[in-house]
């Protein structure tokens, strides 16, 4: 067994590697992410956060790192709250937006607030890796920060091993500078779903603290628009009809970029530009008998200068079912038809989607309108109610939790469903369109991992996903979908030809809950595409093709191991005189009919001549006992254990809340028994491991 000293040069060796592998990561996520479309209206462009919170004369700072935008809502909430209630002059903004060297000169009159969530293994978002470089470079010799109030609010889910690392490695670093925490580190648990009630009890205390701690007169709370909103009559060829960004606009001169020589779009595509990549292949992957739904997509990019590597994560940017567009346009008593244009009102503030657009548009292109609803958003339509009867009702339910659980959040009722249900089914006519567009949250991308190999299919991405379409128990009409996922089962239930009336008629096909418009903007996505970009990730085989691999994803988890497979595959063909090492993969699903890709798997075995094994648990098989891929993990942990001694490299995927910690308890179960160590020590060698790179995790 290796000795301390060896861990400690292993591990400092490890964070040397990833400190060099983050600089070019961090390069390409954050210089090439500003889109014309976003730019600030005004101001000097200076990226110097002190410089430009001077030139707005600004009194009080939020900043946001935001991965899935959760983090990024509350802190705009948050400011917004703090300008209404107090009249100060605030700034809110994207960690990755500016710079902040300059923070050790900030007047000590200007408080910070900062929102923090956490991602991978208690890693800060993308958007924070930039700030969390700087942070790390500060000496904690002079103090540095010791000019800076500041509060903290963090965002997370307890079901990681790491419950908010981002947060919380970002306040101790900040504290070792010299920072003075104003109250309490706000946690958000995402894994107890109670978000939103965190952030709200947070919220009461701190705005206590702020208005105490900065001698503040508090005001009554009335919506101040950020934005000046012009309703425009001409609908021309710069208005955005749901287009993903700027480039796809038919006044873009001359189209989007495109490469005459190599005939291809040209990137880099990123959360700001997609390229809008044809789907080639779209197939069901389940037997109509399990009830569920599984779709493999297959993205074109030959188009384009697009690359990926296997292990990455594709984004596909969805877009709302007419269905609940129609909805949400009744609830508010909105003209979709109606053109406007939106200018900020504060310089350092962000439009919030493309404009000049229309309301239709943004509803069905640019927000986020499904999901559940937040009592914080309906205490923020007190101000709205269009009577004393409606008001005193959501008081009640934005006063009392249970209460709010048993009307709202019991019933799966989104923004929209929420108010017809409070108004009886009256439209809201007393919501301002300015108040909606600063309430409701931008619609993003969803990740996928993807299952095809950079060297086997490098012209195409596959992604599996698997359709949200939980029908309640209450029957209601429509279920509880997810938006981007119907859209993929949409668009191939279209493909195949299949006959709406068939779909409702069959007892095998699940009837399609929502429908969209297939064609997009302009028929930007006619023929069947979707906006795409990769998003790297650092899921990665091994180099040495003879290194041995174990590889656990039950479900949806496999994903990422097809992509792993079929790359050795590639590689076999191309090398045939190689030995592989062992590749030993552990799948996990219901019964036969959700047996994801059955009939490939043989394919890849006999390929592989023997370097490819399979295990597979069923948990669903009549009259059988439940079998997970732990289970079959812990029957082979003397053959493990000796890969693992060999130098074998861990993969697991999936569901991060069960799964992949019950396998890290098996893991530590094989290391403990095995060397006869303490389950301590064996935790102490996975961490290492994972330092190294050799348990590496792609779990959501
Ligand atoms: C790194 C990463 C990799 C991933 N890889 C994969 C993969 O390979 N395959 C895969 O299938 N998924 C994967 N996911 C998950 C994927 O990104 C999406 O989250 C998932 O497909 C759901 O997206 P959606 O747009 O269909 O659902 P959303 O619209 O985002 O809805 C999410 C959930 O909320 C529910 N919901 C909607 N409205 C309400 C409401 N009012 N009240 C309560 N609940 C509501 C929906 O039913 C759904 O279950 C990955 C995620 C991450 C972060
Ligand atoms: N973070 C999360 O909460 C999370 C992550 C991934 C997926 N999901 C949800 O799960 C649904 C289906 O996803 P999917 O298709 O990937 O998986 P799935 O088909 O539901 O499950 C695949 C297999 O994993 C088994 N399984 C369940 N809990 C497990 C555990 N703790 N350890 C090992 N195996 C376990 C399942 O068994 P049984 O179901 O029979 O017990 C099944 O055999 C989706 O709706 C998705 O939203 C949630
Ligand atoms: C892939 C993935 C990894 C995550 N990793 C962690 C983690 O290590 N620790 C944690 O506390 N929360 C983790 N979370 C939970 C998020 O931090 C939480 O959902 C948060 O509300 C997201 O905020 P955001 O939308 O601003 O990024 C993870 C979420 C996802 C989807
Ligand atoms: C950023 O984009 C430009 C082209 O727009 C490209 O020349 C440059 O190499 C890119 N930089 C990085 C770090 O990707
Ligand atoms: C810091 O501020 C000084 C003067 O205000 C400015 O010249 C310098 O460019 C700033 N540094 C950074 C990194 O922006
Ligand atoms: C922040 O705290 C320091 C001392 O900790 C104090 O000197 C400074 O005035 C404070 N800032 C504000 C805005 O009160
Ligand atoms: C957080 O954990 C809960 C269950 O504990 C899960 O349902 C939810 O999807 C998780 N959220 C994220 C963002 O992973
Ligand atoms: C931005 O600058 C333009 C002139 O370039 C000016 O007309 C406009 O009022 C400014 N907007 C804001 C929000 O300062
Ligand atoms: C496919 O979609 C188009 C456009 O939305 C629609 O006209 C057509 O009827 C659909 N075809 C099937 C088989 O559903
Ligand atoms: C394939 O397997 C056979 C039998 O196990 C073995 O003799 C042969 O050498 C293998 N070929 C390669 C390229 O590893
Ligand atoms: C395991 O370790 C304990 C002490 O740590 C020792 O007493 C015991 O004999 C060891 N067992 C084996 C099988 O090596």
């Amino acid at each position: 067994m290796a000795d301390k000293f060896d861990i400690i040069i292993l591990t400092l060796f490890a964070v040397l590697v990833a400190i060099y592998y983050n600089r070019d990561f961090l390069k390409d996520l954050v210089l090439n992410s500003s889109d014309e479309v976003f730019k600030l209206e005004n101001g000097s462009g200076s990226r110097d956060i002190v410089t430009v919170l001077k030139e707005n004369n600004k009194n009080f700072l939020v900043v946001y790192g935001s991965q899935t935008g959760t983090a990024e809502d509350y802190a705009k909430k948050f400011a917004k709250e703090l300008m209404a209630k107090f009249k100060l002059n605030v700034m809110c903004v994207d960690l990755e937006d500016y710079d902040f060297d300059n923070l050790t000169a900030l007047p000590s009159n200007i408080m910070i607030s900062i929102f923090l969530s956490t991602y991978g293994e208690g890693d800060y978002p993308d958007n924070a890796l930039l700030f969390e470089t700087w942070l790390k470079s500060l000496d904690q010799i002079d103090s540095s920060l010791k000019n800076i109030n500041f509060t903290m609010f963090g965002l997370g889910n307890s079901t990681y091993e790491h419950f908010n690392g981002a947060a919380k490695s970002a306040l101790k670093l900040l504290k070792e500078n010299g920072a003075n925490l104003i109250g309490d580190l706000g946690l958000a648990d995402d894994g107890a779903g109670t978000t939103d009630e965190d952030y709200l009890s947070w919220n009461e205390k701190i705005v206590e603290k702020i208005k105490v701690f900065l001698k503040l007169d508090e005001q009554d709370l009335v919506f101040q628009s950020s934005f000046e909103i012009n309703y425009l009559d001409n609908l021309n060829d710069k208005v955005f009809l749901g287009e993903p960004s700027s480039q796809y606009l038919p006044s873009f001169t001359g189209g989007v970029p495109f490469n005459k020589e190599k005939n291809l779009q040209t990137g880099p595509f990123n959360i700001n530009y997609p390229y809008v990549a044809p789907i080639v292949k779209s197939i069901e992957l389940f037997d109509p008998l399990s009830g569920r739904n599984c779709i493999h997509t297959e993205f074109d990019v030959s188009g384009s200068d697009m690359k990926y590597s296997t292990g990455d994560h594709l984004a596909v940017w969805p877009s709302n079912s007419d269905e609940v567009v129609a909805t949400f346009l009744k609830a508010f008593n909105l003209k979709g038809d109606k053109i406007f244009d939106l200018t900020s009102k504060d310089p350092t503030m962000k439009l919030p989607f493309p404009t000049p657009t229309t309301i239709e548009s943004t509803v069905r292109y640019y927000l986020e309108i499904t999901g559940p609803v937040s009592r914080q958003f309906i205490r923020s339509l007190v101000q709205f109610a269009p009577d004393d009867i409606i008001k005193s009702k959501l008081l009640e339910l934005s006063n009392d939790k249970d209460q709010f659980v048993k009307e709202i959040i019991s019933n799966y009722f989104n923004v929209a469903d929420a108010l017809l249900y409070i108004s009886d089914g009256e439209p809201w006519t007393t919501v301002s369109w300015d108040f909606i567009i600063e309430s409701i949250p931008r619609l993003l991308p969803r990740y996928y991992s993807i299952s095809s190999s950079a060297l086997n299919e490098k012209q195409t991405i596959h992604i599996t996903s698997i359709v949200e379409n939980n029908r309640n128990d209450k029957v209601r009409l429509p279920p509880v979908v997810g938006v981007t996922t119907n859209l993929l089962r949409n668009i191939q239930l279209n493909r195949s030809n299949v006959p709406e009336d068939a779909v409702s008629k069959s007892e095998f096909i699940n009837p399609l809950p929502v429908h969209y418009n297939l064609d997009g903007p302009r028929n930007l996505f006619h023929g069947y595409k979707l906006p795409i970009h990769v998003r790297k990730s650092t899921f990665r085989l091994p180099t040495n093709p003879q290194t041995p691999v174990i590889m656990i994803g039950p479900g949806t988890g496999v994903a990422p191991f097809r992509g792993f497979i079929r790359e050795r595959v590639r590689f076999q063909e191309l090398n045939p005189n190689v030995k592989l090492g062992k590749h030993l993969l552990f799948y996990g699903s219901r019964d036969l009919n959700d047996f994801l890709y059955r009939d490939e798997w043989e394919q890849y075995k006999q390929k592989l001549n023997g370097s490819f094994e399979m295990v597979v648990a069923h948990s669903r098989l009549p009259n059988q006992p439940k079998v997970y891929v732990q289970d079959k993990v812990k029957e082979r942990e003397d053959e493990i254990l000796k890969l693992l001694q060999d130098g074998a490299f861990v993969y697991i995927c999936g569901d991060a809340k069960g799964m992949a910690k019950d396998t890290h308890s098996t893991f530590v179960g094989i290391y403990s028994r095995g060397l006869n160590i303490s389950e301590t020590e064996a935790h102490e060698i996975i961490k290492m491991l994972k330092s190294q790179g050799k348990y590496q995790e792609d779990v959501w």
